[in-house]
């Protein structure tokens, strides 16, 4: 459908989750996908369970370290050659008040959410730059556009990731390099919202399902609803835009 045949991408936080649907619809579209994460078993098994899609490399990574990433990226450039398609997936989310929340906390929250963007963008952009195209995609979240109580270190890490987006667009347009992000909404079937869940039924916060029937279109969102945004903003169909942050949240809604 968006005809990723014969392009390269590298898919962050791609063991689990959205991170790993995203993963196997490049794939469908024809892409070779290069995944990173921290949790290596997971990454292995993810591998093993899309190869037969298509070419799929795997390395360990944790993006909040510049010295990872570099290692990480050369695995999988060895492996690819260069990359067309930079997707910065991987994230972390601690629910938790503001003023309960620990300086550990909030600078995990931001080393791996904001800094692990900045890490990526500077190992993979400069041979974007010298070939003059490529694309970009940030997950970022509905959190990203709003402020809400118990995620106040996440929905600052999320605007800084859309800020993020909206300043390398400026700075990349001119080679040919489009930036732009997701905002998913509520997803389910994914490790982060799991973990999520058990927190919020200890603190007697309505589930996800619950929550889900104040969405206008009446259901969470699944892994795949933002790997279809994500394939259209990786394909030519896209490619006049960049700079923008697309919502796949079912709606709006009050939380
Ligand atoms: N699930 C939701 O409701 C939701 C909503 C909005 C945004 N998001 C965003 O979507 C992205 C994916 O989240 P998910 O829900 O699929 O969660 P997930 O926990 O299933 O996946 C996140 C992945 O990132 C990896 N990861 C964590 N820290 C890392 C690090 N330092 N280096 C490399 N990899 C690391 C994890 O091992 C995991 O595989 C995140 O950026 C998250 O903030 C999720």
């Amino acid at each position: 459908m968006y005809q990723l045949d014969g392009k390269s991408a590298i898919i962050t936080g791609a063991a689990h989750g959205i991170g790993k649907a995203i993963a196997a619809r490049l794939l469908d579209e024809g892409c070779a996908v290069g995944l990173l994460d921290v949790d290596l078993d997971g990454l292995k098994a993810t591998s093993k369970e899309l190869s037969a899609k298509g070419k799929v490399a795997i390395a360990s990574c944790d993006v909040s370290s510049s010295l990872s990433v570099e290692k990480g990226v050369s695995t999988l450039t060895d492996s690819l050659g260069p990359i067309d398609i930079l997707i910065n997936n991987a994230g972390i989310c601690k629910v938790g008040k503001l003023l309960e929340t620990d300086v550990e906390t909030w600078r995990n929250t931001f080393a791996v959410n904001v800094d692990g963007i900045f890490h990526m963008v500077r190992a993979v952009t400069p041979s974007m730059v010298d070939r003059r195209s490529g694309c970009i995609v940030n997950i970022a979240s509905w959190m990203g556009k709003s402020g809400v109580a118990s995620y106040g270190a996440y929905c600052a890490s999320k605007f800084a990731a859309v800020s993020l987006t909206q300043s390398l667009a400026c700075e990349l347009g001119e080679f040919g390099i489009r930036v732009n992000a997701v905002g998913p909404g509520l997803v389910v079937d994914t490790k982060m919202r799991d973990e999520s869940e058990v927190k919020r039924k200890a603190e007697g916060l309505p589930s996800a399902f619950d929550r889900a029937q104040s969405i206008p279109l009446r259901r969470p969102g699944f892994p795949d609803d933002i790997a279809n945004a994500v394939a259209f903003l990786s394909s030519a169909q896209a490619s006049y835009i960049t700079g923008e942050t697309i919502s796949v949240t079912g709606g709006l809604w009050n939380d």
